[in-house]
């Protein structure tokens, strides 16, 4: 266990499963205290940080709903006392097939959009208050390397995660004055549990995504662990408005 991130508070969204609840494991091991803030139940995430020694909660929470983002913000000033890091990283992904652009379901678009753009945006708006009270905050808004790549038959998606680091910027700037940063993670194509539970894109695409990165291997969400607790930490502090690819080379310039 490290100390990196002692007294501070971290909610995470979408933590349930997945490469958010690798966040959460992450943040917590550095000392700060977790939400695990999931349309799913996040207790068995929670569980496994308290009995590892850390403090975490599971708070059910659709980010698209105000009540529900404001309860999120409030249960976690209750048990901790504090919001000091928002990782927006809740997204609809997972469950995403390949579409050409000509056949994405419109209510599709609309939901990528509510989830993946409205829903970090409105996390932000509640955090932001708290973080202004304190004059100190971390928000890591997750993107994807797809859309430095341009990747095809996800149009949606990729024009939520381009959203995000549009966003990010902004709101970087709307906020600096506070303490308070917003920066961007974009990972590349990680073996997540719902990416792995997709058997035949991940036989399919693997191999090929391998090979377009300088580190030519799978790419785990362990490997973005680093990034996250560096963006949420004192060490970043004067580091805001940015994007760090995670995604061993594959999009370079
Ligand atoms: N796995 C990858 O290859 C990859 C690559 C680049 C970016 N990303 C991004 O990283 C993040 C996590 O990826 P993952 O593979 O774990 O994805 P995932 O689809 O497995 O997990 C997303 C999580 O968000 C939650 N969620 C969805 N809608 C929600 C809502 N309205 N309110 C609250 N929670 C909601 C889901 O329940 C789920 O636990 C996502 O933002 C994804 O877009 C993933």
């Amino acid at each position: 266990m490290g100390s990196r991130l002692e007294n501070r508070t971290a909610i995470v969204t979408g933590a349930a499963q997945g490469i958010g609840a690798v966040y959460a494991r992450a943040l917590a091991a550095e000392g700060a205290s977790i939400t695990i803030a999931d349309r799913l139940d996040g207790a068995a995430v929670a569980h496994e940080i308290r009995e590892g020694g850390g403090r975490a909660q599971a708070v059910e929470t659709d980010i698209t709903d105000p009540h529900s983002v404001e309860a999120m913000v409030g249960s976690t000033l209750e048990a901790f006392g504090r919001v000091d890091i928002l990782v927006n990283n809740a997204a609809i992904f997972g469950n995403l097939r390949a579409t050409p652009f000509e056949q994405i379901d419109l209510d599709e678009w609309d939901l990528v959009m509510r989830v993946n753009v409205r829903g970090a945006f409105q996390c932000a708006t509640a955090a932001v208050p708290v973080m202004r009270e304190s004059g100190y905050g971390r928000i890591i808004n997750i993107s994807s390397g797809t859309i430095f790549k341009g990747t095809p038959f996800f149009l949606h998606y990729l024009s939520s995660k381009g959203a995000i680091w549009a966003m990010t910027r902004g709101l970087a700037r709307e906020v600096g004055g506070d303490g308070i940063t917003v920066n961007t993670i974009a990972p590349g194509y990680t073996a997540s549990e719902s990416v792995l539970n997709d058997e035949t894109t991940w036989n399919l695409v693997r191999e090929r995504m391998n090979s377009s990165r300088a580190i030519a291997r799978d790419q785990l969400p362990e490997d973005l662990t680093g990034s996250v607790v560096f963006l949420a930490s004192d060490d970043s502090a004067f580091i805001t408005g940015q994007c760090i690819v995670v995604d061993g080379g594959s999009a370079v310039n």
